[in-house]
């Protein structure tokens, strides 16, 4: 059978389900060049409007993992015993940092991390771009460097490269196409990565919320089971957490000023959303590795997350000595009266940092690793009037205007504060 893209386009475009071996013929041939980016953006477009059903994407996600290497950890040892490896992925969220203090935590409670990672992706960062922002840092390893760096250190993170190559591809198309927010495009993205790259076992952050690509509770539980039932059937055991994503996490948002919140949680402190969801995600983490003995909080007390973060750093020629960059003007949004902080909505704080230099609006743009925001009253928080509320940094000035229109009617002072809600809503899977 030949196949051709107008063809499956317009099939997909019709709402017609997608036949195994055209799914694995347009992967294939994107990967390979053979589809032009205008071709499949038109199909990515007609799969964020048309869907596909679990079989589909159960097939879109092989094709995506069989366009590169997979790594096997299985043989893994270290000082002469088996070595588990786990992983955790974010569906996307604002001010997501937790990925570095994480794996420095699972690391020091002795399992390996494999991570590969992404770049920001809409108005959600990414923590390849977070890492870059420090001097040196490369997240291109070899296979033998992340095995070595696993032995050595507990954790790698890196650029997926070899690793299903397809969503490498589709990933930055989809970040300046509008295709992002697609149930079945997450979920194979995803799973194709993390799959590809052989951890023993998986643990998915799910954000929901008005910053998260999953806006309600039932999309965002849906996305979840798919990725279960894929790692599943994959033969890696995997469970979900659903976690709050209608506020930013922590109180920053853009690469390098994420690096520095997690350098304080590494040190003991930074915000309590951010501790107690990076502790949650390793206890999970510990458990789906059968790793037990360890306490995760202990490892932020005595500092012995905070000399695996190093060591990864240092591992991947990045120099922490180098004071991290800081975009070269700001601008502080002042509060006009005394109250509460409410809601801070993190789809406005994301797209502002994006809008600030944060994130990319063109494929392979560079990000300011400087741009971002830093909000100096969380909701709850007393507020005196003159208090600074936001402050927001970039180099290229000529973008305050459009980030501070995100920002208006994006919070509010009270005279009460915002209704509480659960950080973490519910765990699905094994
Ligand atoms: N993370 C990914 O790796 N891919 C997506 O599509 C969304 C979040």
């Amino acid at each position: 059978m030949t196949f051709d893209a107008p063809t499956v386009i317009k099939a997909k475009r019709d709402g017609n389900r997608l036949s195994d071996d055209a799914i694995d013929w347009v992967v294939d041939a994107y990967t390979g060049g053979d589809v032009a980016e205008e071709q499949m953006a038109a199909l990515l477009m007609a799969i964020v409007l048309q869907g596909m059903d679990a079989d589909e994407t159960a097939r879109w996600t092989a094709a995506m993992i069989a366009s590169g290497e997979r790594l096997d950890f299985g043989d893994l040892r270290r000082d002469g015993a088996p070595l588990p490896t786990v992983d955790k992925h974010s569906t996307g969220g604002v001010g997501d940092k937790i990925t570095l203090p994480l794996v420095a935590v699972v690391a020091a409670c002795g399992a390996a991390v494999p991570q590969a990672s992404g770049r920001g992706l809409g108005h959600t960062g990414g923590t390849l771009d977070k890492l870059e922002s420090i001097a040196g840092f490369t997240a291109s390893l070899s296979n033998h460097q992340v095995r070595q760096q696993l032995r050595d250190v507990g954790a790698a993170i890196f650029a997926a490269g070899r690793l299903a190559p397809a969503d490498a591809k589709l990933y930055a198309l989809r970040d300046v196409t509008g295709t992002v927010e697609s149930l079945p495009l997450i979920a194979s993205s995803v799973m194709s990565k993390k799959l590809a790259e052989g951890a023993g076992a998986l643990v998915l952050d799910v954000k929901v919320g008005s910053g998260a690509f999953m806006k309600s509770r039932p999309q965002a539980e849906e996305l979840a089971r798919v990725m279960v039932r894929l790692g599943d059937a994959h033969g890696v055991p995997t469970c979900a957490m659903l976690t709050d994503m209608n506020a930013p996490l922590g109180r920053t948002a853009g690469n390098a000023l994420e690096v520095a919140e997690a350098l304080e949680v590494l040190a003991g402190g930074g915000p309590p959303d951010v501790v107690e969801l990076t502790l949650q995600l390793a206890a999970e983490m510990l458990q789906l590795a059968r790793v037990d003995g360890h306490d995760p909080a202990q490892t932020l007390g005595d500092g012995t997350a905070m000399d695996r973060f190093r060591a990864l750093v240092a591992a991947q020629q990045g120099d922490l000595s180098v004071p991290l960059p800081i975009g070269r003007c700001s601008e502080t949004v002042i509060a006009t009266r005394g109250g509460t902080m409410g809601d801070i909505e993190a789809m406005a704080v994301g797209l502002a940092a994006w809008r600030l230099g944060a994130g990319r609006s063109r494929p392979g743009e560079q990000v300011q690793p400087g741009a971002g925001i830093r909000i100096h009253r969380r909701p709850g928080e007393p507020v005196a009037a003159g208090d600074p509320l936001f402050t927001l940094y970039t180099d290229t000035p000529e973008r305050f205007g459009a980030a501070m229109a995100e920002l208006d009617g994006a919070w509010s002072i009270g005279d009460t504060p915002p209704a509480r809600r659960p950080l973490i809503i519910d765990r699905i899977g094994s």
